[in-house]
């Protein structure tokens, strides 16, 4: 039984090679451009020291949900498109849905997993999430920065894929509480993300800026607040220092900290810019700001908390993602955005 990827970028691709490895079938289920792209070349997947190439022969493509229905039945589906792809997609979702058992969501951000489970049932999403950068260089080639891993919540179809992923070559951990796992990697998401996207400064420098790292501590601390609210612990991350960092946030001088999380965030990325940096210079106006910075400010106004500089950041980028505000108001000009983040605190 073959195995779907929705949205094959750079986690579906990602996904779709450790399957393929793992000596599973695999149907891609992809739009126009990348499904062209996939039928003439096939796959290519850079990891640090090889690189492994699938030709067009060996994966299947489709482009709507009456051909995804007919490629099925599958053992599961994985959904990897962005989350500002989700609303458009809903509907072929819900008419593809009987081809598989569970749809596993690895979209970064706190709102596509009730999204779809209000869409499609809750046995019928697994969520998940993705710790290893990887970039899209063109439709069907894409570059793994850093293998790290993925996580999967429990549910009956997850040993099963578990045990595939890992046979190709995945390292995946299994957390028995899905919001956990999605807040978590909500929080890893927040570093130098939104701040860079607005500077266009790599991550890194912003650590190195005093003024900067403040702010970015004052959105951590905002999104932790809002865990211990919904009594959501920080999990351990496949590959990634979860724990210590919201340890660090909370317990560690300012003295100690930022010259950790300078390196750490400066190398952690390898030679990826955070997602929200290229959503935002791509300039369709489309960013997942409101599932990541948005979903911290939203989430702790239903809670009746305060979380100002996730507000701000997440309604800066929206601003400037809708062309209200021009990109260059902040775009290398640290003090313009500390003298807003002031402004927000009143
Ligand atoms: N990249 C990373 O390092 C990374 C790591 C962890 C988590 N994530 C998260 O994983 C999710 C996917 O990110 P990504 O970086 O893989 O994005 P991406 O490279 O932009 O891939 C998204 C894919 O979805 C496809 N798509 C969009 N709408 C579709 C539709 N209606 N039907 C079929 N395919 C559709 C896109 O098609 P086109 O090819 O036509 O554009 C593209 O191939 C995001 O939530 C991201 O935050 C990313």
């Amino acid at each position: 039984m073959p195995t779907l990827v929705i949205g094959p970028g750079a986690v579906g691709l990602y996904v779709a090679t450790a399957l393929l490895r793992a000596g599973e079938a695999v149907v891609l289920w992809a739009r126009p451009r990348s499904a062209a792209a996939l039928q003439q070349r096939g796959l290519q997947v850079r990891f640090p020291a090889h690189t492994v190439t699938f030709g067009p022969q060996q994966v299947r493509v489709v482009t709507s949900p009456g051909e995804a229905l007919r490629a099925g039945p599958y053992r599961a589906a994985f959904l990897t498109v962005k989350t500002y792809h989700l609303p458009a997609l809903l509907p072929a979702l819900q008419q593809a849905a009987p081809a598989w058992p569970v749809l596993v969501d690895l979209l970064n951000g706190v709102t596509s997993t009730a999204t779809l489970q209000a869409a499609l049932g809750p046995q019928a999403v697994l969520p998940g999430t993705v710790t290893t950068p990887v970039q899209r260089l063109a439709p069907g080639v894409v570059v793994v920065e850093k293998p790290r891993g993925v996580g999967l919540a429990q549910h009956p179809q997850t040993p099963a894929l578990q045990a595939l992923l890992q046979r190709g070559g995945v390292t995946v951990r299994v957390y028995a509480n899905p919001a956990a796992l999605k807040w978590t990697k909500l929080l890893t998401n927040l570093l130098g993300s939104a701040t860079a996207a607005l500077l266009d400064w790599p991550p890194a420098r912003i650590y190195a800026h005093g003024g900067l790292f403040a702010l970015e501590m004052a959105q951590l601390r905002e999104a932790l607040a809002v865990m211990r609210a919904l009594d959501l612990p920080v999990v351990a991350l496949p590959g990634v220092p979860s724990r210590a960092l919201a340890w660090g946030v909370t317990h560690l001088p300012r003295a100690l900290l930022q010259p950790i999380l300078r390196y750490k965030v400066g190398r952690g990325r390898g030679e990826k810019m955070p997602s929200l940096h290229q959503d935002l210079h791509r300039g369709d106006g489309q960013t997942e700001i409101d599932a990541l910075q948005g979903a911290v400010a939203a989430t702790a106004r239903r809670l009746g908390l305060s979380a100002p500089t996730n507000a701000l950041l997440a309604r800066l980028v929206r601003e400037v993602a809708a062309g209200q505000i021009p990109a260059e108001r902040f775009r290398h000009r640290p003090q313009a955005l500390l003298a807003a983040w002031q402004e927000a605190h009143g």
